[in-house]
């Protein structure tokens, strides 16, 4: 499914939000399966959402709030149009992902766990990819790499951007 950009109007929002809820009315352990639906359909989940999903549910706002912040997955603005994740856990860690982060932070100019303000990239971090055995692990556009270095995914972003 489309993601919808950040140019997608608050009210926009909502009316997504209302057509999730509605055709979840009703289902057992709904929460999570929304929060998934308004993620797939505006690339996030919008904060402010966040209260008209408690309501409907009968949670509290902070009951919401803790299951979109536990899950590393949901995000709360769409992201950029190319989506670069590095492996933080253990095994990449210990393959020097640490350094490769600063490294990549530096020649990207942008912070790990931020979008370049121009929505072409955003830079995030993931916990184990089930490739630990090629650490460190990249994922880019959803395309898993192993053994990475900063020269092969400034490539790699390149090629992307070449094919956009
Ligand atoms: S720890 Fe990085 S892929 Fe498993």
């Amino acid at each position: 499914m489309a993601i919808l950009s950040q140019r997608f109007a608050p009210e926009q929002c909502q009316a997504v939000a209302r057509e999730v809820l509605a055709a979840r009315r009703g289902q057992p352990g709904a929460l999570l399966p929304i929060l998934h639906d308004i993620q797939d359909r505006l690339g996030a989940v919008p904060p402010d959402l966040l209260p008209m999903i408690a309501e409907e549910l009968c949670l509290s706002r902070a009951e919401v709030h803790g299951v979109v912040s536990f899950y590393h997955d949901f995000r709360a603005s769409p992201p950029g149009r190319h989506v670069l994740k590095l492996c933080q856990a253990e095994a990449c860690q210990s393959m020097g992902v640490k350094a490769l982060t600063a490294e990549m932070e530096q020649k990207l100019g942008l912070p790990l766990g931020e979008t370049l303000e121009d929505g072409s990239l955003s830079f995030e971090a993931v916990y184990c990819l089930g490739n630990c055995a090629c650490a460190p692990n990249a994922m880019l556009n959803g395309e898993l790499h192993g053994r990475v270095d900063a020269q092969e995914l400034l490539a790699l972003l390149a090629e992307q951007e070449s094919r956009a």
